[in-house]
Formats: C-alpha cells, structure tokens, sequence
C-alpha cells in the first residue's frame, strides 16, 4: 500500500491495547478507522481517549463479537453503505486463554480457538469478497503472536495453536491476496501493555459451563501486563511502518530470537537427509 491517506480501515478488538493502538496510529496518518469491539466498556474508555487525543473525526466504534457470523456480515454491509467499502482490514481481536491443557473441556478449546482463529477466519471470509469487489485493492493486517513460533509452556497450548494457525494461514494466504491488489501482513509481538489478562472477562456465557480453566483465568485476572512491556501505540506505528513496506512478518520484539532458533533447530534436527527414510 503505497499511502494510507484517506483509506478506511476496520479493526477488530480494536477498542483497547495493541488494536486501539494501531487505530490511533492511522488514525494519525490519515485513515479513517471503525473500532469494532465486544466490550462496551472498552468502547466507551477508547471513545473518551479519541477524543482527549483530537481524533473523533478520524475513529468511530461499534459493536461485534468477531465469533457470530451473521453479525459480522451485517457490519460489512454497513461498511459499504456508509463508507464504500473498507481498504485494510485488520483481525486483531483474541483472548488471552491459558490453563492446564489437560484439565481443558471442549469449552476452553471453543473459547480460545473460536475467538483466536475463527475470529480471523471470520473477518477473512466477510471482508474479502467485499474488498476484492470494490476493486481499490487493500491490506489485511492478521494479529498472531511469537507465541507461534517458540515452545510455549503447556498453558499457553490452546493460545499458541490458534496463533501459530494465524501465522501459518497468512503466510500461504499471501501470494493469493497479492493477484488481487492486496496485501498482507501478520503482527507477531511478544509483551505489549493491554487487557489481555481480562480473558475470564470476554469469555461468553455458554462457554463458562464445562470450562476447566476457572481457576487459571481468575489468578491470569489478578495479573495486569508489567510496566516495562511495550506501548501499544509504538506497536501501532510500527504495523503502520509495516503496512506501508509491504512487510510480511511484522515483529515487535527480538527478546525470544533465541527460543525461535531453538525451536527451528529442533525440528531441522528431525529432517532426515534422504528423501524417504525408512
Ligand atoms: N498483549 C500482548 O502481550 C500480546 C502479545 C502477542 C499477541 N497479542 C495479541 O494481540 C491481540 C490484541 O490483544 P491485546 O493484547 O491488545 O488485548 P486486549 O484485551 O487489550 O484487546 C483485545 C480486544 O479484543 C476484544 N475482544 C475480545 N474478544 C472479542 C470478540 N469475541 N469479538 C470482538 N472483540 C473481542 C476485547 O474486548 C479487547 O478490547 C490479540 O489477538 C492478542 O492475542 C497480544
């Protein structure tokens, strides 16, 4: 994409943390950006910053759970009535799931999966038709996680399989996307300040019954993002660096470099020389 003046993006979860931060940085830059949350808290805290910040021309906010379909398609129609369309389109929503895998129900794999990957399968599958029909191109922008590409501790395993799935799934959706005029890139950070704790929060209720996780949640509840983490706007400004370069992986953080090679080593080590090997 080579400007972001005057496009118009739609960024899910977008009312709070890395979403919200990436919604002010185009904002800044000339992007008129919809938020669309399932928070009406976080909605109503983000309004309130957008326009403390002097850009309630530039951000607006409406509601949606990224994991009901019908719902998001009758936002998309929206989208191209009151603004011809949208240009870049980011899938940021997720939950920061953890807890014992063993101890998991098929509530916890629903939950995590469901909003994690199904919510990017479901922006995909509403939006890009829509995009591809306007014929102005555009740029996806998918949130995974380095969480994909690391071993991750047994708790995280719910988390990392939608991220790596995330990763994995733009990675090959790419090519596809670029014989359309569009682009893609897919946001790998690591520790960014944000909400991400409140996962006991966003979980629905029917998914409450059968969970195992209760008890992760509410400890994961009492432990808000360290101070040190990063700033959701530097990570806004950077997807936006990243859309503009056309980047395929956009990662924030150079703290698990290591944990990548030892991860990308281990499987190298288990390729055998020969073709077959019997
Ligand atoms: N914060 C981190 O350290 C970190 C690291 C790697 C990846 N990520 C990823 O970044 C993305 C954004 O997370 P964040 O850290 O900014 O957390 P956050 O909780 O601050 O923001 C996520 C937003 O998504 C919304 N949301 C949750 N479920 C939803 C649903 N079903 N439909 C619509 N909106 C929903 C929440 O209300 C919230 O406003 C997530 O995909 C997360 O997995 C975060």
């Amino acid at each position: 994409m080579r400007t972001l003046q005057d496009k118009r993006a739609f960024i899910t979860g977008g009312a709070s943390g890395i979403g919200f931060g990436i919604a002010k940085a185009l904002a800044r830059r000339g992007v008129f950006v919809v938020i669309a949350d399932l928070r009406p808290d976080h909605i109503d805290r983000a309004l309130v910053e957008v326009r403390e910040a002097g850009l309630a021309s530039s951000i607006a906010a409406l509601t949606l759970d990224v994991t009901d379909r019908a719902a998001f398609a009758a936002v998309a129609e929206r989208m191209d009535i009151e603004l011809g369309g949208i240009d870049i389109l980011v899938n940021n929503a997720g939950v920061g799931i953890e807890g014992p895998v063993l101890e998991a129900g098929f509530a916890d794999w629903d939950y995590g999966l469901g909003v994690n990957l199904g919510g990017v399968i479901n922006g995909l599958q509403t939006f890009l038709p829509r995009m591809i029909a306007h014929g102005r191109g555009g740029y996806v922008v998918n949130v995974s996680s380095l969480a994909a590409a690391v071993r991750m501790p047994a708790n995280y395993a719910i988390y990392a399989a939608g991220k790596a799935a995330v990763l994995n799934l733009s990675e090959n959706l790419r090519e596809e996307l670029a014989g359309k005029g569009i682009g893609l890139s897919v946001l790998c950070p690591a520790f960014v300040r944000s909400n991400i704790h409140e996962a006991a929060l966003n979980r629905p209720e029917h998914l409450r019954e059968g969970s195992g996780f209760g008890a992760s949640e509410a400890s994961l509840l009492q432990r808000p993002p360290g101070n040190d983490w990063l700033d959701p706007e530097t990570v806004g400004e950077i997807v936006a660096d990243g859309i503009l370069a056309g980047r395929l992986h956009i990662v924030t953080h150079g703290e698990f470099r290591d944990k990548m090679r030892e991860r990308n080593k281990t499987l190298m080590d288990a390729v055998p020389e020969a073709a077959f090997q019997y």
